[in-house]
């Protein structure tokens, strides 16, 4: 089967890295890919906000299946007009993207199906949120209604900040993605993501993950797209993840498909744990970045038997096998970010790396002549495998080391929760 894989981040190697795999591949294309997909397919520059370009070349390259990496071509509606054009594509229709499109969407179907979530209030002018914010008092939790690329969220310490965000928000901060704000309650406790395939009725769950949203070391500094990540979740056992299936994905399921806009793709689902109660704090609608990369690490079965399940609505007679072993990634980013950076920098010594429990999956790079260069904010994820996520994470550091970049940096402490309660067990 030919393969179109849309996307460019460290998600999409992962998924090219897995999909490359699978003896029922023929040929994968990456629209439009990095240094790292290129090693693993054919990239292409194709126009992906173009659904109609998109359309002529699947059909120009006999394309099997697509399968949509980001949510942003999801929220724009490509699978609906590939749908249409049958081709089969694995991610859901713009209807149902609407569960990462848009919070106050999404809190209003937690209302509708009993999901525990934050109580939240939700306004589109400045005066009454601001009155809200200062009637609740801080911490409290600032939230763009649309997409806003990871950005729109302020974990608001005091009340300035609060106030700050508002008026960012209502100021344009987030274009149209900021014309409605969501303040929500907010939620202590531990962070997991878990991950479901739907075909629009029923779903499987994932292997469990973690990350690090935070750019510095000890969770500190403003938040970023992801610095890290390993899986499993320590804190994610059968009992805890019987409950998030009950609680969380099941009635999202259900009451996506009782609105007439069944989900099926990949379910998201970000949480916030205390006291073994799980919250949801956001659906998204596409694999984590970087928690992907740890996933296909991990995944013994064949991805696409997986992801053609999906797309063709059914997946009763799937059943994913994992590795036993734990893996971790660590981002390496350039230098300023979350905020401003620089791209087009040299990296070297990666061909140094030869091990294999090691893979290194490109995000934000593009190749120079036979040169590897920076091309955007998270750039390389030194994914590794160990028994444990304290092998994981030394196996993956002392990788890092070989590698040249000046002008990047990451985290030194990926997975240090995880190998706290290792050490207490
Ligand atoms: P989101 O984009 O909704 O995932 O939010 C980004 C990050 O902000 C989350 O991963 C959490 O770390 C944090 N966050 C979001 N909502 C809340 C909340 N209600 N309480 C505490 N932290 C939150
Ligand atoms: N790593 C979190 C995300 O992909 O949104």
């Amino acid at each position: 089967m030919n393969i179109l894989l849309i996307g460019s981040g460290g998600r999409e190697h992962a998924l090219a890295y897995k999909i490359a795999q699978s003896k029922r591949l023929n040929k994968l294309y990456i629209a439009t890919g990095n240094a790292g997909t290129s090693e693993v397919g054919e990239n292409i520059a194709l126009d992906v906000e173009n659904h109609q370009k998109v359309i002529e070349f699947c059909k120009d390259k006999n394309i099997g299946l697509v399968i949509v990496g980001p949510e942003v071509p999801l929220v724009a509606g490509i699978a609906d007009d590939l749908r249409e054009a049958n081709i089969l594509t694995f991610g859901p229709s713009k209807k149902a993207s609407e569960l990462e499109g848009s919070k106050i969407f999404t809190k209003k179907l937690c209302a509708e199906m009993d999901i525990p979530t934050a109580y939240y209030a939700e306004f589109s002018t400045q005066q009454p949120a601001l009155e809200y914010v200062r009637e609740q008092g801080a911490p409290i939790v600032i939230k763009a209604d649309g997409l806003a690329a990871g950005k729109g969220v302020v974990v608001a310490l005091s009340l300035e900040q609060a106030e700050q965000a508002i008026i960012d928000c209502f100021s344009g901060a987030f274009g149209a993605a900021g014309e409605k704000l969501i303040i929500e309650e907010f939620l202590d406790g531990e962070e997991v993501s878990i991950f479901a395939i739907s075909d629009g009725e029923n779903f499987i769950t994932l292997a469990s993950a973690q990350d690090h949203k935070r750019v510095f070391d000890g969770d500190k500094g403003p938040n970023t797209g992801g610095m890290g990540a390993y899986s499993p979740a320590p804190l994610v056992d059968d009992a805890l993840l019987a409950k998030i299936e009950r609680q969380i994905i099941a009635p999202t399921i259900l009451g996506m498909k009782q609105r007439g806009t069944p989900f099926s793709g990949v379910l998201f689902a970000g949480l916030m744990i205390k006291d073994n109660q799980p919250k949801l704090i956001e659906h998204n609608v596409r694999f984590g970045d970087p928690e992907c990369q740890t996933l296909m690490m991990r995944l013994k079965s064949d991805l696409l038997d997986l992801l053609e399940a999906s797309a063709r609505g059914d997946i009763s007679n799937i059943k994913p096998q994992w590795h036993e072993q734990a893996a971790l990634c660590v981002v390496m980013a350039a230098n300023g970010y979350p905020s401003s950076y620089q791209k087009g920098t040299i990296i070297s010594g990666l061909e140094n790396i030869d091990d294999e429990n090691v893979k290194i999956f490109h995000a934000g790079t593009k190749k120079q002549g036979a040169e590897i260069i920076s091309n955007g904010g998270r750039v390389l994820n030194i994914t590794a495998m160990g028994d444990s996520v304290k092998q994981a994470q030394t196996t993956a550091y002392q990788a890092i080391k070989k590698i040249n970049w000046q002008d990047g940096f990451y985290r030194t402490d990926i997975g240090y929760k995880a190998i706290l309660s290792e050490q207490n067990n």
